[in-house]
């Protein structure tokens, strides 16, 4: 990596320890994936859920952090602020409701320590997996760090904006230093499509969509498709199709002729690649995803899980739309997972209150996956889970053990008032 005097400066800590590190993390990234230099970016999408996961981004490594490492650390960040607009991802409780999902006072605290310490750092706890509709709408041709593998796809391919798939720690030290090494999806030449993907099937709803992007996931494990015959998905549909194909590989952009920006034609999509393969997505295809991420499906299920990735407000009215006047099962919940600033917005529409009277619960700010991994709390039963989301089916067979049933949100919300398949 070539350094300029003042990037040479912050590696040498003349700007503080902080600084000092996270250039050494990003030189080494840089290094790692053979970039010559840094290229200044518009913003920043990391995770910021609490100190002492935070911390682990930062020296001492190698042993557990002490109460008092995380202490020192917090006192030295507070005092370092981002150079870009930065965003963070859901974090480990909702901060409005987490006696509801069975969080004690003391994560609770934390978690408002955490937001106190971002505030100061001028990192902005949006909490959201859907930033680029919400808190952080990318820009044609602008270049960023992102770290959420569902929303990196998107910004890629419907914004022509530029990211790779960051991790939480090296977003966060691109949104200290406002920089990021030049490399992967920054330059062109990585943007063009490697394999065609022709599709002859309907896709019907956003399961379907979300079983598009497992199957491209499973067949390509790394490139980039170009659509054939894809009719133009929603947001919503575009969101499943993001984040299910960096659960089953790891798929940084596509092209949809005439949707992507740099993709007018298929031709200008491969831009001179002779494509690897061809991939044909028909209803067999379809039926095998369905397939695949149900494990055991039948019989009584304890939690219905929507919002993976985030739900939109347009989803919350389907939602409760599909709920009012029908109650959920009394021996199964239904969470249902959005951001805060959607929530407000369906809590002044009137959603909140139809889904929330259908004895569903609607939470914000954080995730089932990261609640469960990160949250000491009296979790409830998850020995059978239904879900609409391909990527919560796949994590959560592999983080809960749970049973799978994978369907599409109607068919799921039944499931939820029924209480089995
Ligand atoms: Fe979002 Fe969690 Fe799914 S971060 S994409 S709800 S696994």
């Amino acid at each position: 990596m070539r350094l300029n005097e003042e990037q040479k400066k912050i590696l040498d800590g003349k700007k503080g320890r902080i600084l000092q590190e996270a250039m050494r993390g990003l030189v080494k990234y840089g290094d790692g994936m053979d970039a010559e230099e840094f290229i200044p970016i518009s913003s920043a999408h990391t995770a910021f859920s609490a100190m002492n996961i935070v911390a682990l981004a930062f020296p001492p490594r190698g042993r557990k952090l002490t109460g008092e490492d995380i202490g020192r650390f917090s006192d030295e960040i507070a005092v370092t602020r981002a150079k870009v607009k930065t965003t963070v991802n859901p974090g480990i409780i909702d901060r409005k409701k987490w006696r509801q999902m069975g969080a004690d006072e003391a994560t609770y605290n934390s978690v408002i320590r955490t937001v106190d310490i971002a505030r100061k750092c001028g990192i902005m706890t949006t909490y959201s997996c859907i930033p680029q509709l919400t808190d952080n709408i990318p820009l044609f041709g602008e270049h960023y760090s992102w770290c959420e593998s569902s929303s990196h796809p998107y910004i890629n391919s419907f914004f022509g904006a530029r990211t790779n798939r960051d991790c939480y720690e090296l977003s966060l030290y691109s949104a200290l230093l406002g920089i990021t090494p030049n490399f992967g999806m920054h330059l062109n030449e990585n943007r063009k499509g490697t394999d065609l993907v022709d599709i002859q099937c309907e896709l019907e709803n956003t399961s379907d969509w979300g079983a598009l992007g497992f199957f491209l996931g499973e067949e390509l494990g790394i490139g980039i498709p170009v659509f054939n015959n894809l009719k133009r998905p929603a947001v919503e549909e575009a969101i499943q199709l993001c984040a299910s194909m960096n659960s089953s590989g790891a798929i940084p952009m596509f092209h949809i002729p005439r949707m992507t920006p740099e993709a007018p034609t298929v031709e200008a999509a491969f831009a001179g690649n002779e494509p690897r393969n061809t991939y044909i997505f028909d209803e067999s295809a379809k039926r095998k995803v369905y397939q695949h991420l149900s494990y055991k499906p039948e019989g009584k299920v304890d939690m219905v899980f929507l919002g993976c990735p985030h739900e939109t407000l347009y989803d919350l009215e389907e939602i409760a739309r599909m709920l009012e006047g029908k109650h959920v099962a009394r021996d199964t919940k239904l969470w249902v997972e959005t951001t805060s600033s959607i929530r407000d917005a369906a809590e002044e529409l009137g959603y909140a209150q139809i889904i929330e009277d259908s004895g569903a619960e609607l939470f914000a700010d954080g995730c089932l996956l990261i609640y469960y991994i990160n949250t000491p709390a009296k979790w409830p039963k998850m020995d059978r889970m239904a879900t609409d989301s391909p990527k919560n089916a796949f994590a959560s067979r592999r983080s809960f053990h749970s049973n799978i049933f994978f369907g599409n949100r109607e068919r799921c919300i039944e499931i939820a008032i029924k209480g089995g398949v």
